[in-house]
């Protein structure tokens, strides 16, 4: 399939990207979280597509994008939890999930009775969603199982030939998805994947804000968010998270061979190996967060690396996200120094 490249700095480009997804074609486009991949919610044909194109598993939703959480109640069923979680954070990189209508076809839900509804902040998303008039649903752009792409080379990387689209934007400034929340109750929801929204920024308009255990260890369960219990974001090579000191880490890397370091600025003993990521400060979440997936793309370029070895982040803020992204892409394997 030929991929049109286009960019969304210009208008005229965006409605073109716009004409092809209302015709029930599939575009790549920027987010503030990641770049998705996006189709008509309401076609099940153009839905279709995005799996293939990803392969993804089958059971797998995908999420639904809308350019104002006004328009959520044609779509699912908000509640007064809602409107609170919507007022303060929407537009922006949060998905809700909630009751659903008919209007979102079986193939976006997969069969569950509930929708994911996101709202993105970046500008030229919200245009795309609105001159489609449509609900887009979009997974992250990557190849199933790949490192989601925060940058337009990622993407066509990944899916030049294989979608109608890409629109290329911005690196996006968050990095990793949105945060998914499930409303439980009036007052309380669960965070069934951690991202730009945190559990600290919930609790300041929710009264009780649970956390799946999916998210911080290898689940022996049922997570609520299908999605989570993929390996996901790896990189070829091997990722182990070593949880030690700056010395144990070097004591423990002397030696070896075919590897690479992810770990921050202040890891100055670590800096002296040939392949090194530097993800940002160690007490800057929102860096690390930026640039995780450029660091585990960066290493999948590098066919002699064999293992990935990342220092354990902080889990605080933003950084749990960055936590579970890094967990996930070492399928658990820590090593306590
Ligand atoms: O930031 C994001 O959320 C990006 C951008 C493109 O908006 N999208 C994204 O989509 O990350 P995806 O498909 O890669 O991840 C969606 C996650 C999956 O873990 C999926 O299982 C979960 O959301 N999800 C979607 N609908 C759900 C539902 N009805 N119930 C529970 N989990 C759901
Ligand atoms: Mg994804």
């Amino acid at each position: 399939m030929k991929t049109e490249i286009l960019s969304d700095k210009n208008e005229s480009d965006i409605k073109r990207a716009a004409g092809l997804i209302k015709a029930g074609g599939i575009v790549a486009f920027a987010t503030e979280t990641v770049y998705g991949l996006g189709a008509d919610a309401s076609n099940p044909e153009a839905v279709e597509k995005i799996f293939s194109a990803k392969g993804r598993p089958q059971d797998n939703p995908l999420i639904v994008h809308l350019s104002s959480a006004d328009d959520t109640g044609i779509y699912a069923e908000p509640n007064g939890l809602f409107r609170k979680l919507s007022d303060r954070f929407m537009p922006g990189p949060l998905t809700v999930i909630l009751p659903r209508k008919q209007t979102v076809c079986d193939k976006v839900t997969c069969g569950l009775d509930t929708v994911g509804i996101r709202v993105p902040l970046y500008l030229p998303a919200r245009k795309l969603i609105k001159y489609s008039g449509c609900p887009i649903a979009a997974p992250s752009a990557n190849i199933s199982g790949k490192p989601s792409p925060t940058k337009a080379d990622h993407v066509i990387n990944d899916m030049n030939g294989k979608v109608d689209c890409i629109l290329c934007g911005d690196d996006c400034s968050v990095g990793v998805e949105s945060t998914v929340v499930k409303i439980t109750g009036p007052d309380s929801l669960i965070v069934c994947r951690p991202g730009g929204i945190t559990v600290e920024m919930l609790e300041s308009v929710c009264g009780s804000v649970e956390t799946d255990p999916a998210v911080m260890s290898a689940f022996s369960g049922k997570p609520i968010s299908p999605g989570m219990k993929y390996k996901h974001y790896s990189p070829t090579a091997e990722v182990i998270i070593l949880d030690g000191t700056e010395e144990q880490i070097a004591d423990y890397l002397d030696g070896k061979k075919d590897f690479a370091v992810i770990c921050f600025d202040e890891d100055g003993l670590l800096k002296k190996y040939d392949d090194v990521y530097i993800l940002g400060k160690r007490d800057d979440a929102g860096e690390q967060a930026e640039r995780i997936f450029d660091a585990l793309r960066t290493m999948d370029k590098k066919p002699w690396i064999k293992t990935v070895y990342a220092r354990m982040p902080q889990t605080g803020g933003v950084g749990l996200a960055v936590y579970n992204r890094l967990i996930k892409a070492a399928a658990f394997r820590t090593v306590t120094l």
